[in-house]
C-alpha cells in the first residue's frame, strides 16, 4: 500500500497570500516520514509546479465574478490528472493545499478513477457557491458547485470539469458559515450537511455514522475525505484565511478521520487551506500545521493504542 503525497502550491483559489507555503510547511514538518512509520510506502516527487500555468498580469481577467478563472482552471485540471493516475495505480493521493479551489481537480480524478465514490467533506464552509452566487469572488468558495452541476451551465473557462458528483453522495460535516444561497443548494438538493449544531447535538461518533449510512450504506463505496482546516476550531487551527469560530474541537476532527480510516473504503485525502503566513505567532503556525499531520496521521491508520 503506497500513499502518493500531492502538494500543491496554489493560492489562487482566494485573496490572501501564503496558503501556497502549506505544503511545504507540511512536508518539512515530517510528513513523509510520518507516514511511512504508518507502514505505507510513501511517493513523493517534489511539489506540483504551477508557475508555467499562471497567464500572465492582464490575461485572466475576471469571468463574471470569478477571480482568476483561467489560473485556477489550469491548475486544478492539471491537480485532477495527477490524482486520477495515482488512484488508477492504486495509491492513495493525500493532496497538501492551497487552496480549496485545488478540489475541483482532486474530486474529478478521484471520480473519474472510482465513479461509484463518495465525498465526505469537513469544512466550516459549504464551498458550494455558483459563479453568480459567489458574494467574494474567490474560487475556494465555489468547487462543489463545478463538480455537482449546481453551477450549470458551467464558465466557458471550466467547460473541462465533469459533472461527476451526484448529490446524494456528499456529507458536509463541521458546517458553520453558509451564504444564503449555498444555504439554498443544500436544502433543494436535500445534501446530507451535519453543522456544528448537529455535532453538538448528536455527538461526533454518531455524526460520522450517521453520514456514511446516508452517503455509503453498507460501506459498498470508495470513500474521498477533503479536510479543510478551518474545519477545526481556531483554536486548534488558527492560521487559516477564513477561519470561524465554534469548530471542532482537536478529538473530533481527529475522530472523523480515524473513523473514515476504520471503514477500509478511504481512497484519497485533501489537506486544504494551511496558511503558515496567517499564524499571529510562531506557536499559531506549529499548532496548525501540527494539527495538520495529525488529521493526516490518523487517516492513514494511527491509533491511540
Ligand atoms: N463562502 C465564502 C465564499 O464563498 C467563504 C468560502 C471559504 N472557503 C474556503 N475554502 N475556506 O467566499
Ligand atoms: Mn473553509
Ligand atoms: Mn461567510
Ligand atoms: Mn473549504
Amino acid at each position: 500500500k503506497r500513499v502518493a503525497i500531492v502538494g500543491c502550491p496554489f493560492s489562487g483559489g482566494q485573496a490572501r497570500g501564503g496558503v501556497d507555503f502549506g505544503p511545504e510547511h507540511m512536508i518539512n514538518a515530517g510528513l513523509i516520514d510520518q507516514v511511512k512509520e504508518l507502514g505505507w510506502d510513501v511517493t513523493f516527487e517534489g511539489h506540483q509546479q504551477f508557475e508555467q500555468l499562471k497567464p500572465a498580469a492582464n490575461e485572466d481577467p475576471d469571468v463574471g465574478r470569478l477571480k482568476n478563472p483561467r489560473y485556477v482552471s489550469a491548475v486544478t485540471k492539471a491537480v485532477s490528472g495527477v490524482v486520477e493516475k495515482h488512484c488508477k495505480r492504486g495509491e492513495f493521493p493525500l493532496t497538501v493545499g492551497g487552496d480549496h479551489s485545488l478540489a475541483i481537480g482532486t474530486v474529478s480524478g478521484v471520480m473519474a478513477a472510482y465513479p461509484d465514490a463518495c465525498l465526505v467533506w469537513v469544512d466550516a464552509h459549504a464551498d458550494i457557491n455558483t459563479p453568480h452566487s459567489t458574494p467574494s469572488g474567490n474560487i475556494h468558495g465555489c468547487p462543489l458547485s463545478f463538480v455537482t452541476g449546481a453551477a450549470e451551465p458551467c464558465p466557458d473557462v471550466f467547460s473541462w470539469v465533469p459533472k461527476c458528483l451526484p448529490f446524494e453522495r456528499i456529507a458536509y460535516i463541521g458546517l458553520r458559515d453558509l451564504d444564503p444561497v449555498e444555504k439554498q443548494i443544500l436544502r433543494e438538493n436535500n445534501v446530507c450537511a451535519y453543522t456544528m449544531h448537529h455535532v453538538d447535538k448528536y455527538g461526533i461518533g454518531r455524526v460520522v455514522e450517521m453520514a456514511l449510512e446516508r452517503i455509503n450504506p453498507g460501506l459498498q463505496r470508495p470513500i474521498h475525505l477533503s479536510f479543510d482546516v478551518d474545519a477545526m476550531d481556531p483554536a486548534v487551527a488558527p492560521a487559516t484565511g477564513t477561519p470561524v469560530r465554534g469548530g471542532l474541537t482537536w478529538r473530533e476532527g481527529m475522530y472523523i478521520c480515524e473513523a473514515l480510516h476504520e471503514t477500509g473504503k478511504l481512497v484519497a485525502m485533501d489537506l486544504m487551506e494551511v496558511n503558515p503566513v496567517l499564524g499571529a505567532s510562531e506557536q499559531e503556525v506549529q499548532a496548525t500545521v501540527h494539527a495538520g499531520l495529525s488529521l493526516a496521521r490518523c487517516a492513514l491508520g494511527e491509533t491511540l493504542l
